[in-house]
Formats: structure tokens, C-alpha cells, sequence
């Protein structure tokens, strides 16, 4: 039985007044994001991508190895609950379920920006999951564009204690500063302080978009400022510009906003971006994965992990309960997979058995 509160209510409304700007945006995004289509106007491509079936897998469903090791930790299963959450109370419960379903099927997990905690120290607890994930592969995370507005090494190093993190992630997510009321968009010369995060902090740097993929530019300079892995968060998913048309003041800024449901690059392309421009990087998949099955795609594709977002969050809105069938159930369709297409590990779901689907003429 979990031992988080059980009472998770979507509809609540938070008091505006009592509560600051960080907190009430985070509390408009996680109810947004439940009770809203936000989803891009693109696709993955993923579903142009087929695993070569074989009738003969001269393999025991029951005896794959679907285990990784990373960043020194041993996971079951290349499953990441994506960055989403903190900040408030419900924020808090939702961290809590995914965190303690996270432990229980020993997959990884990222935070939602921290920003919230760092600047209300008291928000901190929101964030601490390890009372109850003590072993996972946990995940800090800040918006990398906070370096431009104050933020400095000693701030990512907070970030990291705060939750005793194994890595930082940092996100980032231009387009949705952009078309965000008051959102903070200079971006000039991040690349050199992402650079000096990487060489001054003691653990892994990943960085992350939020839904808009990465191209073969943005992968070249991130692994040139030496990121320890790249969550290409592709087009196909959440839209972030859709999130925030939901919650523009006024006209002007939700037709901005709504003007970019179908920008970005598309998951598949983004893990083949990064793999043709920086070979040995290690890439989390992430943005519009639906099931192990996209994930087993990634990482025929070339990924590491994969991860996935709204679909955890609906999920952990239930219960931990949900979160965990919801992470039994994607561990499955990854073995099975593995088994129909036969790869007794995870490392040979290589590339060789996924099949291009013809596009129609
Ligand atoms: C409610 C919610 C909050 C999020 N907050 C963050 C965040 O604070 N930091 C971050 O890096 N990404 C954040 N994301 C983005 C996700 O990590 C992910 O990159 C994106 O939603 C695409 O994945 P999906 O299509 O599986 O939802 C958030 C996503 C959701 C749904």
C-alpha cells in the first residue's frame, strides 16, 4: 500500500493571492496538462519505424535481460519518469507516488525545476523524494536559461543537494519563454555557461528540451561543452506552446502562442541528429512516447533511456498504484518486443532490427 496521501483533487482551485508566480504557473501546468489536449501537432515518427518480426526467436520470454547500468546506478529497465514537478502541495503528492513507484520498479526519475525551492527554501520538501526512492537514479533540474538571470554553479550545486540528485538536468526550453507571458528570453550566451556548469560541478550534466527536439547545431554545441547526455525531448508530445495558448492573460499571447502547435523536430529525427552529430553521446529519448514499445524504437534508434511525461503524470494523478501498473505494463511491452524481434538484451535492440516503413506515395 503507498504510503503517499491517496487525495489527489485536479480540480482545485489554488488561491491566487497567497501563492507566488512560480507556484501558481506550476499549479496552472500540472492542471493544464490533466485536463487539456496539448498535444503537438506533429508525431514522433516513430511510427514510421517497424521492429523485423522473426516467427523464430529462439528466446525465453521469461529469461531477457532488460537491466542497464548508468551513472552508477543498476536500473531494470531503460524507463525515465521525465522531469515534471514541485512547488506546491499537489506538486509534492504527484513527486511522492512517482518517486515511491520509481523504487519499486527501480527505474529513473528527474524532478521538475527547481527554481521554485531555490528561491523558497521552504519548497524544498516538495521536491525531496529520497524518504522514499532511497536508490533510485534521480534527477535535479533547472532551466538552463536561469544562468542568464542570476543563477551561477552555486545555484545547480543547491539544486542537487537539495534532492541528493545523481545528475543535474538542465532544460531547455526557448519557445516556451517565448510565447509566455513575461517568460525570460535571453538565451544570448548560454552555450559558454552551460559550458562552465559541466566543468565545474562534480556529477553528470544532462541537457534537456521540453518538447521541441534537438538539431544536429544544438547537439554539436552541447557535446562540445562536454554534457554527460542529451534528453532530446522531440516534437510529438506535450506541447509546451499549447500548454501556455491555455494559459495566455489575453488574446494577443494565446494567438502567439497557438501559432507553434506544429514546431519542432520530431523525436525520432532529434536521436538521429544527435547520434550523427555527436556518435558517442548518450541520448535520452523522450517527448510523445506512448508505450515500451516507442521506447524499445529509441533505442533501436540509438538511445539510452526513454522517457516519458504526461503519460506518468495521469498516471501518479490516480494513485501510485496507477504509476506502478502503469511502469509494469511499460517494462512488458519492452520484453516483448525484445522477444518478438529477438534481442536477449537491451544493448542488441540495435538499429539492424528496425525496418523503415515506406512512406505512401
Ligand atoms: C506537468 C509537466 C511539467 C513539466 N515541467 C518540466 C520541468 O520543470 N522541467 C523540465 O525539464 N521539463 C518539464 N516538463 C517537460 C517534460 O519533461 C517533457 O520533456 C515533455 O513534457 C515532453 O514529454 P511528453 O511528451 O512525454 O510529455 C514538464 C512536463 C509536464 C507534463
Amino acid at each position: 500500500m503507498s504510503k503517499v496521501a491517496p487525495d489527489f483533487d485536479t480540480s482545485e482551485n489554488n488561491n491566487r493571492s497567497t501563492q507566488s508566480r512560480i507556484d501558481q504557473r506550476k499549479a496552472d501546468h500540472i492542471k493544464i496538462n490533466l485536463e487539456q489536449d496539448v498535444r503537438s501537432a506533429l508525431t514522433t515518427g516513430l511510427e514510421n519505424y517497424r521492429f523485423v518480426h522473426e516467427a523464430l526467436p529462439e528466446l525465453d520470454l521469461n529469461r531477457l535481460d532488460t537491466t542497464l547500468s548508468l551513472f552508477g546506478k543498476r536500473l531494470s529497465a531503460p524507463i525515465l519518469i521525465s522531469s515534471m514537478t514541485g512547488g506546491t502541495a499537489e506538486a509534492e503528492t504527484l513527486n511522492l507516488r512517482l518517486a515511491e513507484a520509481a523504487q519499486e520498479m527501480n527505474v529513473a526519475m528527474g524532478v521538475g525545476s527547481q527554481r521554485a525551492a531555490i528561491e523558497d527554501p521552504e519548497q524544498a520538501r516538495t521536491f525531496q523524494v529520497r524518504r522514499l526512492a532511497p536508490d533510485i537514479l534521480l534527477f535535479a533540474n533547472l532551466g538552463a536559461v536561469q544562468l542568464n538571470y542570476g543563477y551561477t554553479l552555486d545555484h545547480c550545486r543547491r539544486a542537487v543537494d537539495m534532492i541528493q540528485a545523481d545528475a543535474l538536468i538542465l532544460h531547455l526550453n526557448p519557445l516556451q519563454e517565448a510565447v509566455q507571458d513575461g517568460g525570460d528570453t535571453n538565451f544570448a550566451g548560454l552555450t559558454r555557461k552551460i559550458e562552465e556548469v559541466c566543468k565545474g560541478i562534480e556529477i553528470p550534466v544532462i541537457v534537456k528540451e521540453v518538447g521541441w527536439g534537438i538539431s544536429e547545431k544544438t547537439a554539436k554545441l552541447l557535446a562540445d561543452c562536454g554534457v554527460g547526455a542529451i534528453d532530446v525531448a522531440g516534437a510529438g508530445g506535450t506541447s509546451w506552446s499549447q500548454v501556455e495558448m491555455h494559459r495566455a492573460p489575453d488574446d494577443f499571447t494565446r494567438q502567439l502562442a497557438a501559432t507553434f502547435v506544429g514546431w519542432g523536430i520530431p523525436t525520432a529525427e532529434s536521436i538521429l541528429n544527435v547520434k550523427k552529430t555527436a556518435p558517442e553521446m548518450t541520448i535520452f529519448a523522450s517527448g510523445g512516447l506512448k508505450d515500451g514499445l516507442d521506447i524499445a524504437k529509441c533505442i533501436a534508434l540509438g538511445a539510452t533511456l526513454g522517457g516519458m511525461a504526461g503519460p506518468f503524470l495521469k498516471a501518479a494523478a490516480v494513485s501510485t498504484e496507477k504509476a506502478v501498473e502503469m511502469m509494469k505494463l511499460t517494462k512488458r511491452q519492452i520484453e516483448v518486443t525484445m522477444f518478438a524481434c529477438g534481442a536477449e538484451r537491451i544493448g542488441e535492440l540495435e538499429n539492424g532490427k528496425l525496418a523503415k516503413v515506406e512512406e505512401k506515395a
